[in-house]
Formats: structure tokens, sequence, C-alpha cells
């Protein structure tokens, strides 16, 4: 285990609350972020490599996508072995160098823990094909006889990657037999959280990485990992498609047996003193959410309402105060966020017509789209982000104001997405496509010269880079570098309340809040620009101005 030394002591880390509350925790998609060997596959040693750039752009800590043994039938969220790291990705021993060397730089490490499903090559589920109907070792899954006399599944649930959420087995003597629920890929067999062994099976899980010095899981698909007790038909019709946030009462999405799973691993991660648990959860709205964190649940939950909406200041201000206002009887944090793994990227989101999201990544629309458009909002939607109470969550790329990339070739295509969907959904290797860190041609220092990333970055990545920005104070790199450390040094951005400045009430496409008297965030999403006269003096702008905020950007003010 590794001791952890904060950053910046008396600050974010200090005694005044627990770091989890404000931190800005950074998503390392680790097969895209840097690559240490060469084998086009980002790892734990190109990370560990890169870990100044992220001490040096100020966030406090990172959440590392699965590491573990993957056969990568969902980019590493189906687990073969829970207690190791993928050969591709490095060994334990890297993993134990890598939470050191960012323990030494005062950054904490979050690691994903997938527990709703498993690999099929998991040797859990190996035993539970070769053990047959009626065994133990298939009562750690959902193994269930069909329907129609076997030949129909056992109810009409769907997978959240298209098609039917069930597959049929070959049983052990060669016949069609039962069948398994997967949620996600065929691949990913759902685990049955009711079953005590699975349970402790997981306790041992979180010990090991907590006795190795991770500082808190990011639990994966938290909604999925309860259903409701005899398997009953959600009534999705025809051509019914996976979207959670929807749903009210639905029989495998936020079953209140969740919250069961969540108070087991709150006790446990309490007992190893200062760790975090953040769910993702997608489901129906604050009221929902607000209940993965109650106090004896997770710490914080991530904020799908914030990333799925549109670029709208009337949206926006109505997701800040219906998640601030649920949230708060809980004494639980908000989270905020705008890109991740699984969604368009926000550049490019926010420059079509349509800025809103939709879950998993469709990839291109078709639509035109208007990169600098989006660059000039998610400039100033960083300021925003940075600027409300609680965490927030970056996505790697975000700080270089990457787009997504919607003209990958189709052969080299990973997600699960566009094959279960019948190749009409090309799903999230758009936002997936690896780091441009130096140079002037693919790999871009994602790797040494000569590999091959696994995903192709495009040529005009070159000005994107992380060298060509680091020396410009104009880039977008520079920007999210100076809000970090502003955000770091105003104790007011921690701790003091949001109240909107209601004289610019009349002005429904401007955001204009205060952090305590004497900090400002003013955003404009009009299409007038608006005047700075008497807001304060400004500390850090998105954009040029001259003494007005233009559209599409963000200031703060020093007010004091
Ligand atoms: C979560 C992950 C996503 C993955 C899915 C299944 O939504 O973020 O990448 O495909 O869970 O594990």
């Amino acid at each position: 285990m590794t001791s952890f030394q904060p950053a910046e002591p008396g600050t974010i880390d200090g005694a005044r609350a627990p770091w989890w509350r404000s931190a800005v925790v950074y998503e390392v998609y680790l097969r895209s972020f840097a690559d240490g060997d060469g084998d086009g596959v980002g790892d734990l040693a190109g990370l560990r490599s890169r870990l100044d750039h992220l001490a040096d752009l100020g966030v406090d800590a990172v959440w590392i996508t699965p590491w573990y043994p993957s056969p990568m039938a969902d980019g590493g969220y189906d687990v073969s072995d829970y207690r190791d790291i993928d050969p591709r990705y490095g060994t334990l021993a890297d993993a134990d160098a890598l939470l050191a060397a960012a323990h030494d730089r005062g950054l904490r490490v979050v690691v994903d823990l997938v527990a709703n499903h498993t690999s099929v090559e998991h040797p859990w589920f190996r035993a539970a094909l070769a053990a047959g109907p009626g065994s133990p070792e298939r009562a750690r899954y959902f193994f269930r006889d069909g329907r129609d006399g076997g030949e129909s599944p056992p109810n009409d649930w769907i997978s959240a990657f298209g098609g039917r959420a069930w597959t049929r087995v070959t049983e052990p003597d060669g016949r069609p037999g039962q069948w398994y629920l997967h949620l996600f890929a065929p691949q990913q067999p759902d685990l049955d959280w009711e079953n005590p062994q699975v349970q402790a099976d997981f306790d041992d899980i979180l010990r090991f990485w907590f006795d190795r010095g991770v500082d808190g899981v990011r639990v994966d698909a938290a909604p999925a990992m309860a259903k409701e007790a005899g398997l009953p038909d959600a009534g999705h019709g025809p051509g019914a498609v996976f979207d959670s946030a929807r749903w009210v009462g639905n029989p495998h999405w936020d079953v209140d047996g969740v919250h069961e799973v969540l108070r087991r691993w709150r006790r446990l991660a309490d007992a190893h003193g200062d760790r975090l648990i953040v769910t993702e959860s997608v489901v129906n709205g604050p009221e929902r959410l607000a209940r993965y964190v109650r106090p004896d649940e997770a710490h914080t939950t991530f904020n799908f309402d914030y990333l799925h909406a549109p670029w709208d200041g009337p949206t926006l201000r109505a997701v800040v105060d219906a998640t601030l206002a649920t949230l708060e009887p809980h004494g639980a944090p908000a989270t905020w966020v705008f890109s991740s793994h699984d969604e368009t990227r926000h550049v490019t989101r926010f420059g079509r017509a349509e800025t809103g999201v939709a879950l998993m990544g469709t990839g291109s629309t078709g639509e035109p789209t208007d990169l600098a458009l989006g660059l000039r909002r998610a400039r100033a939607a960083v300021l925003l982000t940075l600027a409300l109470p609680g965490g927030v969550y970056l996505y790697q790329g975000e700080e270089l104001g990457l787009p997504e990339v919607e003209d990958l070739p189709e052969e080299v295509l990973q997600d699960p997405t566009w094959e279960r969907s019948g190749r009409t959904v090309r799903g999230r290797d758009g936002c997936r496509v690896p780091l441009p860190w130096s140079g002037t041609r693919p790999p871009f220092g994602f790797g040494p010269d000569g590999s091959v990333p696994w995903l192709p970055q495009p040529a005009t990545w070159a000005a994107l880079t992380a060298e060509a920005q680091r020396a410009d104070p104009g880039s977008t790199l520079s920007l999210y570098r100076s809000a970090l450390h502003l955000r770091r040094r105003r104790a007011e951005l921690h701790e003091a309340p949001l109240t909107w400045v209601d004289d610019l009430a009349g002005r429904p496409g401007v955001l204009a809040f205060d952090r305590g008297p004497a900090f400002r965030c003013l955003v404009n999403l009009s299409a007038e620009p608006l005047p700075l006269a008497g807001h304060g003096r400004v500390l850090l702008a998105s954009g040029p101005g001259d003494g007005a905020l233009a559209p599409d950007t963000a200031v703060w003010l020093d007010r004091g």
C-alpha cells in the first residue's frame, strides 16, 4: 500500500472537507491514453510516463477505466479476472508503481469496478456452462429455461447494445439448453447479486484493491445490479430502445436491491478510511438519482442529466437547480460532467443543431457540425462546470479541445454497438481515438514513432497535441490549466453555495451566479453580447472580449 501526499495541503485536501466533495477527477480511458510499449494500445507504463501532464493540469484524481484481464469484447468492461492486470496494460507491479507515482504527485486513483457482469471467459462463467442446469455454479448468474419449449427467451428484456438480453447456450451434452441474461453484450453475462457467494467474492475484490492503495471505485452500471424477483416481462415492445433515463418501474433497472449492494460496499470503504464510491447511474431524474447517494450508500454519482443537457441556458439552469435541490437533503455533493468514453465528445455535440446527447454515442449523425462554434462553447462550458458546487469529471482529451472522430473507417470500428445494431449505429469509438501528445504525424507521441494506434488519429490533430498547446497561452489546454489552478486556490469554489444573480433574470440565455461575495461566473448562451461593466474584475475568460461577454463565452470575475 502506498501513502498519499496531497497536492496542496490546507486547500482541497486539507482538513476542511473530504477530498471527494469537490475533487476534479480526470477519466483515463486506458487503451487510448498513452502507449508505453508500442503495441498500439495504451498501458500503465504510458499512463505513468504522462502523470506529470495531469499533475500540471491541476486535477485531483484520475479514474482509470477497467485495467483487468479481458477479452475486450467491450473495451475491458468484460472482466475475466478481477484481481490482475491485463497483460496488454502491464502487471500488478506496474499498477503498484502507478499508484505510488500518482500518490507522489498528489493524485488520487479511482478504478472501475464492473460488478453487474463478468466476461464469458471468467472462470465462474466457464464453470457455470460446464456444470449444467440447477448447479450452484449456474446460480451465480441468471440461467433460465426458455419459453415455448425452450425456443424463446425467458422474458422480453433488451440489451443496452441492441437486441434481446438473452443468449441460449449449448449444454455439456451438446443439446440446445438454457438461456443466460446479459443486459450488455452476450460476452457480458449478468451476475445474480442475490447470491451470497457473489457478494462475498466482491467484498474480497474490493479489499484487494483498497489494500493495494486505490482511493476509490467507480461502480459501473450500478442500477443494473438488481433484478425484480421472478424476472417478469418489462413490456418492451418490438424495436424497444434501451433508454434507462426514461424508465419507471422497470424490472431490470434501478430495482431497489441495488441499494443493498451499495450499503455493503460503503461499510467496506469506510472501514478502509478515506475511499470513494462513485456510481454510474443513468436513471429517471434527480429523485431516483439521489437514492444512490443516501448517507450510507455511494459518496457521489455521475450526473447524466447535466451531461445529456443541450447547450441552452434555461435547461442548464433547471438541471443545476434540480440536481442541487435533490442531493442536498442527503448531504451529497453534485458531480458535473460533459464527456466520457461513452458519449460523443461535447466539442462536436455543441457544434450541431441538436446539442444534447444520445446515450452510448451514436457516432456521426450526418448533421453538419460547426467545430469552431462547438469549441467556443466547450471552452465556455468548462468555466461553467468548474464553477459549480461539487465535483467534476473531465474526460481525457477534452483539455485539448478534441472533437469526435466521425469518419473512422467501418473496418476499424470495435464498439459492440456497431455489430449489435446490424451496423447501423457506429457507437463510441469516435470519442476513444488515442490522444495526440506531440509531433506532427501519427502516432503523435501516443506511442513510440512507427507504432500504429489501435484506432487511427486524424492528421488534423497535429495542431491539437499537448505539446503544441502547452506553449500557447490562448490554447484550450492553457485555459483548462488556468481554470483548474484558479479553482484550487479559490476557497469559495469548494465551500460557498451557488446564488443566481437575479438582475440578469431578464436574459434567460445568460447563466449568472455567485459563489460567495467575491466570485462570479457569467456564461453567455444568448446571441447578444453581454456588457461586463459592474460585474467585477475579470479573472479568466474562455474567449476574447472587449468590455462585453461575446455569445458562447464565459468569464470568471472577482468582486472582492
Ligand atoms: C458502462 C460503461 C460502458 C460499458 C457498460 C457495460 O456504461 O461506461 O463503457 O460498455 O457500462 O459495462
